[in-house]
């Protein structure tokens, strides 16, 4: 028996090809919420603190199951809270980013992440953003998006966005912390990151945040449209 696609649009991609902001302008255009699945995985690390990847099974659990997470609001509004309160900024550093993909290498972390992620898409249809959604977390999704750019673009994103928050920083450094988290992220055993066969794969090197969001809207709407996510679990 197959099952009916999830009306949930999935968008994986490597750090800084800009997911995020993607996934929040998609939902603004599709009416629905988004779900920022590294902003999960960030809390967390940020809140067990470095070496909580080390730690032993009983003690991760009971950490994990301590963060309970939910949304509220909708499309560019929507909000990740933990236990009720929204997430901050906090976790938006590449310190926490780099925890963050160690704590992603442990099973029994992603086990409990994919079950929340799971839960907030039973409750209402989702724009999800993360490393596996297509492949794990969501495999009979009913759109799937894969982004990438070389890591030279990436941080050059990067670069700029931190110098538009009035922040320095040097390129290099960047280029260097980028590839890091790609091969963390590509080469660990469970869920790495990879495009879903069945994903759209779009290189978006040469393209800005505008030309992304619309070659992407342009594929949901030759494919049927916002109105199958919108009228819940279709039947294929
Ligand atoms: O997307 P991001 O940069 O905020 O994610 C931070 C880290 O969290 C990323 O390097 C790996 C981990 N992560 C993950 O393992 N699986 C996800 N679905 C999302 C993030």
């Amino acid at each position: 028996m197959t099952s009916a696609p999830l009306p949930v649009v999935t968008l994986d991609g490597p750090a800084g090809v800009g997911k995020t902001t993607l996934a929040r302008r998609m939902a603004e255009s599709l009416g629905i919420a988004f779900l920022d699945t590294g902003a999960m995985f960030r809390c967390l690390a940020l809140r067990l603190g470095a070496g909580a990847d080390a730690w032993e099974e009983e003690r991760l659990k009971d950490a994990c199951a301590a963060h309970t997470f939910s949304l509220e609001g909708n499309g560019a509004g929507t909000r990740i809270c933990c236990n009720g309160v929204p997430v901050r900024g906090e976790i938006r550093t590449e310190e926490v980013g780099m925890l963050a993909a160690r704590l992603g290498q442990v099973p029994l972390v992603r086990a409990c992440l994919c079950a929340a992620q799971r839960r907030l898409a039973e409750q209402r249809p989702l724009v999800v953003e993360g490393r596996d959604m297509g492949t794990e977390v969501f495999p009979t999704a009913r759109f799937k998006f894969f982004l990438d750019a070389t890591p030279e673009v990436r941080a050059l994103r990067r670069l700029r966005d931190l110098e538009a928050r009035g922040q320095a920083a040097d390129l290099a450094v960047l280029t260097e912390q980028i590839r890091k988290r790609d091969a963390m992220d590509r080469n660990r055993p469970i869920a790495p990151l990879r495009a879903a066969q069945d994903a759209v794969v779009v290189d978006t090197s040469a393209l800005d945040i505008e030309g992304v969001l619309g070659a992407l809207l342009h594929v949901i709407s030759v494919h049927g449209g916002a109105a199958l996510l919108h009228g819940g679990r279709g039947d294929g």
